[in-house]
């Protein structure tokens, strides 16, 4: 398993995780994997078969999470934090030193990822996702 950069070809296999995980949501990776404003990362498995993705917006020398996912039967084997611990490292690289992202209040695996590299709860909008709180997530390098 290795995470890296994603490529054009790459757009495929990233889209089926994402119907998958946020069906109605549009992601739009083919362009977002060649914008200089986005970052998308990926794992995948020694056939490079995607196993997770995650898609930043980059501007500025701030990033925020548009989406991040690992395919279903593969959750919960530490691959989430594999490429999250990846993508923050690249980010770094980059001198990236802030990078936000809201989730739903009760996607508490999400969330303690998010807490275990130090992310912090800054607020709360309310009903952001209609039937619930979105809640703001800030982690900060002021060493960068
Ligand atoms: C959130 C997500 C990306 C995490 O990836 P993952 O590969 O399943 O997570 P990992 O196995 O790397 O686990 C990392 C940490 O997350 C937490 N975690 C993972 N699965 C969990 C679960 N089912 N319940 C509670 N906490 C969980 C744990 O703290 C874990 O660390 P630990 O094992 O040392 O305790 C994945 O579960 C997912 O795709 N969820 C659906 C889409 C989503 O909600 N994306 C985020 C919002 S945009």
């Amino acid at each position: 398993m290795i995470s890296r950069l994603a490529k054009i070809s790459d757009v495929p296999g990233i889209t089926i995780i994402h119907k998958e995980l946020f069906p109605g949501e549009m992601a739009n990776s083919h362009n977002q994997v060649k914008s200089e404003y986005h970052r998308v990362y990926v794992t995948v498995d020694s056939h490079d078969t995607i196993l997770g993705y995650v898609i930043y917006q980059v501007i500025d020398g701030e990033a925020e999470i548009y989406f991040f996912g690992v395919k279903e039967e593969f959750q919960s084997q530490k691959i989430g934090q594999e490429l999250f611990n990846y993508s923050i490292e690249e980010l770094k690289k980059e001198k990236i030193n802030k990078i936000t992202l809201e989730v739903k209040e009760s996607n508490l695996a999400a969330r303690k990822i998010y807490e275990k590299f130090g992310f912090i709860n800054v607020g709360i909008r309310p009903r952001y996702y209609h039937d619930e709180d979105g809640i703001i997530y800030v982690w900060e390098d002021k060493t960068i």
